[in-house]
């Protein structure tokens, strides 16, 4: 509410969490704005919608009947969540994106809203009641956050429909990228998760989220579309050969964190430009196990990047294990040290390898 302190409403907010998925990304978000809330003096009221019993609308109209209206035919769990809707001051709108929409079970959580709408002018207010705001928040695999333009349009209308102000849209694309620190953008690594932190702070202090920090939560994580282009499928070429469940976030994610199909576009992709101002050349990454392994590095045009396989004329060749070369550019050895200790060798441009540490700061670095 613009200006208006809360301390007059109600504290409660219902927040249905849409994702069938326990433990994906739309829960992990979702949990850091309920966070918010609380530390703010909220009261979030969290419904898993898939774990409750929600059937569909069958659209029989009885519940705008005269002597029953507002109320379901059907007896499920919706009439108690109902119930938790009337007594909020606020709904959150939690959903992954699925075929550019809600999920089939936030879609039906909405459709049951419709015992709230007032059948026409004169008749009861239903809508009156429950919340007065409402938040939206949407996450999806696609890096294009433009692909949730027709899902923030149908939460705008179903808001106005159910006479609830539209209080904040927190949009998050990339989602699988959430797993992966990057050491192109690892400040925005963080902010995105405060930034849900921070809405619902806001929500709770102020009635709504701020612009700011809609953009901070909708801020890629991938420096360009090619690096996530790259990422992704080197994503899923890696989660296929670790035997890993796809259904278990976390096991995968170690299997694929730390793999040098990530890591090196990565470096790449964090390449300091001035640094490289006036600089073409190629560097080859060789982890000694074979040339399907190796990598090259391209630095043309204060820009570089990365390729699978060999280069027959590198101007640098940096030779180490593939365990080490994980090791630098994870972040968990420093590369100046490991090549006092020789675990990282080189061979090639000598003034090239003195200025590795100006063109990827942070790619050697321990952090
Ligand atoms: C059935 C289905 C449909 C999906 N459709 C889209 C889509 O239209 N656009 C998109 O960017 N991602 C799509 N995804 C990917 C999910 O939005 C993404 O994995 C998201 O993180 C899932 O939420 P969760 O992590 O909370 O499970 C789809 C996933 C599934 C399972």
């Amino acid at each position: 509410m613009d200006g208006a302190p809360a301390e007059t409403e109600k504290k409660s907010v219902i927040v249905v969490d849409g994702a069938p998925r326990r433990g994906g990304y739309t829960s992990e978000l979702t949990d850091l704005f309920c966070q918010g809330v609380l530390e703010s003096g909220g009261e979030p009221v969290r419904v898993a919608l898939s774990e409750r019993d929600i059937r569909p609308c069958r659209g029989c109209w009885r519940c705008w009947e005269p002597g029953r209206a507002g109320r379901c035919v059907q007896r499920d769990d919706m009439g108690e969540i109902l119930d938790l809707y009337l007594e909020a001051g606020a709904l959150v709108l939690a959903s992954p994106v699925y075929f550019f929409s809600l999920s089939a079970v936030s879609k039906t959580f909405v459709e049951r809203l419709y015992p709230l709408l007032a059948p026409r002018r004169g008749a009861p207010e239903h809508r009156k009641r429950g919340p007065d705001r409402a938040v939206l928040i949407a996450v999806q695999g696609h890096r294009d956050a433009e692909l949730m333009d027709s899902l923030v349009r149908t939460f705008e209308l179903t808001s106005r429909a159910l006479g609830l102000a539209p209080a904040g849209v927190l949009l998050r694309p990339e989602s699988h990228m959430l797993d992966f620190s990057m050491t192109s953008s690892p400040v925005v690594d963080r902010s995105v998760r405060a930034a849900f932190l921070s809405a619902g702070r806001q929500l709770a202090l102020d009635g709504r989220v701020s612009p700011e920090t809609e953009r901070a939560a909708s801020r890629p994580l991938c420096r360009d579309d090619a690096l996530f282009e790259s990422h992704t499928e080197a994503y899923w070429e890696i989660a296929a050969e670790s035997e890993v469940p796809y259904s278990d976030r976390e096991r995968l994610r170690q299997a694929v964190a730390d793999d040098l199909r990530l890591l090196v576009p990565d470096l790449a992709s964090s390449m300091d430009a001035k640094a490289a101002a006036g600089l073409e050349a190629v560097v080859l990454i060789d982890p000694g196990a074979g040339p399907d392994k190796r990598w090259h590095l391209v630095v043309s045009g204060g820009r570089c990047t990365a390729a699978r396989g060999d280069h027959p004329s590198p101007d640098l060749a940096l030779e180490a294990d593939d365990r080490t070369f994980r090791e630098i550019l994870s972040g968990r050895t420093d590369a100046k040290r490991a090549m006092s200790a020789g675990s990282l060798r080189w061979r090639g441009d000598d003034d090239l390898a003195t200025r590795l540490w100006r063109l990827f700061p942070r790619g050697g670095r321990s952090r």
